[in-house]
């Protein structure tokens, strides 16, 4: 008999993911708790153990999925068992198992599925596809042999379907114990097996189970790129908690959570001359039009030192107000604007931008994409622990501070809240337009450097490290299963 290298040893919490029965088994937590690769072993575990079998493996996108599943796979699963092709997509293996690495980005998905049938259904990164779609291909979870079938699925907490991925698996009790679930319909009325079944009129239960991912869970990665777990410690809060410690409460209340004003607030000061300053509006007239005055420090400091909300100003009567505010002897890098300001009124065939550029304040469009200009705020916002060198005390601050005169701004930031169907947005609220035109100006700044920020921290899937020349993770087909 061939000996066949399997390049995976399973650590402690990967063994229960591979050896727990239930019909739908959550791994999710902490980034780097080693979820993607017990999920890509746990796939060929199956197929070589169920001949015959027909799997499926979901990205979100196909980039994540070339990056990710593709890439590994045809890393690390031996070719004398099987062969991938390449335009189907597809592991073939040579005892007739199969597994399909798909990717499921939009609603019109459904179609692909209608008639298919799997033995195991998996998602990697669960929270980043909807509720429906999984539902879905709950109904496709089926086939002739006498197979266990299950979805398997992964995730960090954070992302579009973070709620329903919280409550079907986190809230319904105690973690790594399989709990019992009567399947319901989207207004949470119980679902009954249909007539022509063999338990017709009786509830759909199904097993779920939740296995927390934990970053020290993952040995091997603690360990060979200590590096790593710094970058985590080093992000704002939630993110650290989401990604390090697989928090999935963080997305409640609060949405500036590290707003703190013996930190971000203080008290006025003449600005010098030669630092840069901005303008930041946001268009309105029921809701207020805003405008704030932001001064960048040599050492890369923000200052909101003036702020201007003001409901029923009719655009004329915004630029006046802008001017007013705006002391002559002030220049600025330029003036950045909601992009509404584009917009032309039904009655004028002026656009309000074309009004503030006649007079002297020409505007740039704002980026709008909120969650991404949300973090961006938050990072200008977290609070760090510096070291003063004359006093050799340590203290902390933020790279973002207010004056303290910028009385709605300091009532609007910590007011704001995570919207409960997409929880890495801010949900609407009256207060929010001060930080909306805040976002604009951080969003027309550039990327603060890397070493300050630890947006990378999330290990790179293109820089794993080959388990092929590892000589000590390797170990015969037979040991694994
Ligand atoms: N059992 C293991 N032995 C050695 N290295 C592992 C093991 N499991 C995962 N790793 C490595 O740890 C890193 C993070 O694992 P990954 O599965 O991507 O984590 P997650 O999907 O939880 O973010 C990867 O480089 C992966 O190859
Ligand atoms: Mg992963």
């Amino acid at each position: 008999m061939n000996k066949v290298v399997i390049p995976y040893k399973p650590q402690p919490r990967q063994k229960v993911f591979h050896q727990v029965e239930a019909d739908e088994i959550l791994y999710g937590g902490a980034a780097g708790g080693g979820k993607s690769e017990a999920t890509i072993f746990d796939t060929l575990k199956y197929a070589m153990q169920y001949p015959g079998s027909r799997q499926i493996i979901f990205r979100r996108t196909y980039p994540d999925l070339q990056r990710s599943i593709i890439a590994r796979t045809l890393q690390v699963f031996p070719k004398e068992l099987g062969k991938y092709n390449s335009s189907k997509h597809e592991w073939k293996f040579l005892n007739g198992s199969i597994i399909e690495l798909a990717y499921w980005d939009n609603d019109a998905n459904y179609m692909n599925y209608q008639g298919a049938e799997y033995d195991v259904i998996r998602w990697e990164e669960l929270t980043q596809f909807e509720e429906k779609w999984y539902k879905y291909m709950l109904s496709r979870l089926r086939g002739s042999k006498p197979y266990p079938r299950s979805v398997k699925s992964t995730t960090n907490p954070g992302g579009i379907g973070h709620t329903w991925v919280k409550k079907r698996f986190v809230s319904i009790g105690q973690p790594e114990v399989v709990h019992n679930i009567p399947e319901t319909d989207d207004d949470g009325n119980p679902l009954f097996w249909p007539e022509g079944t063999p338990q017709a009129g009786e509830p759909i239960i199904r097993s779920r189970i939740f296995i927390p991912a934990n970053v020290h869970d993952n040995q091997a990665l603690v360990q060979s790129d200590p590096g790593y777990l710094a970058r985590l410690l080093a992000l704002p809060d939630i993110e650290r908690k989401q990604l390090l410690e697989g928090d999935w409460d963080v997305f409640a209340g609060q949405y500036f959570s590290e707003f703190t004003r013996s930190i971000h607030v203080v008290e006025p000061f003449d600005i010098p001359r030669e630092w840069k300053r901005y303008r930041a509006l946001d268009e309105g007239y029921t809701d207020p039009f805003v405008c704030l005055w932001i001064a960048l420090a040599p050492d890369g400091t923000a200052y909101l030192y003036r702020e201007l909300s003001q409901t029923k100003l009719l655009t004329s009567q915004q630029v006046e107000a802008v001017k007013l505010n705006s002391p002559v002897s002030e220049r600025y890098e330029y003036n950045v604007a909601d992009t509404s300001f584009w917009n032309k009124a039904k009655t004028e065939n002026i656009t309000p931008a074309e009004i503030f550029a006649q007079k002297d304040v020409p505007l740039i469009q704002a980026k709008k994409e909120r969650v991404n200009g949300w973090k961006r705020l938050r990072e200008w916002l977290h609070v760090k622990t510096e070291l003063d060198h004359v006093t050799g005390k340590t203290y902390k601050t933020a790279k973002l501070k207010i004056f303290s005169t910028c009385i709605k701004a300091i009532e609007a930031i910590p007011a704001m809240m995570h919207d409960e169907k997409k929880v890495e947005d801010v949900a609407a609220h009256s207060l929010d337009h001060i930080p909306d035109a805040l976002r604009y100006w951080v969003m027309s700044q550039p990327t603060p450097a890397k070493g300050d920020s630890a947006w990378s921290a999330t290990p790179d899937e293109s820089t794993r490290k080959n388990f092929d020349d590892e000589d000590e993770n390797e170990f015969e087909i037979e040991s694994f299963w």
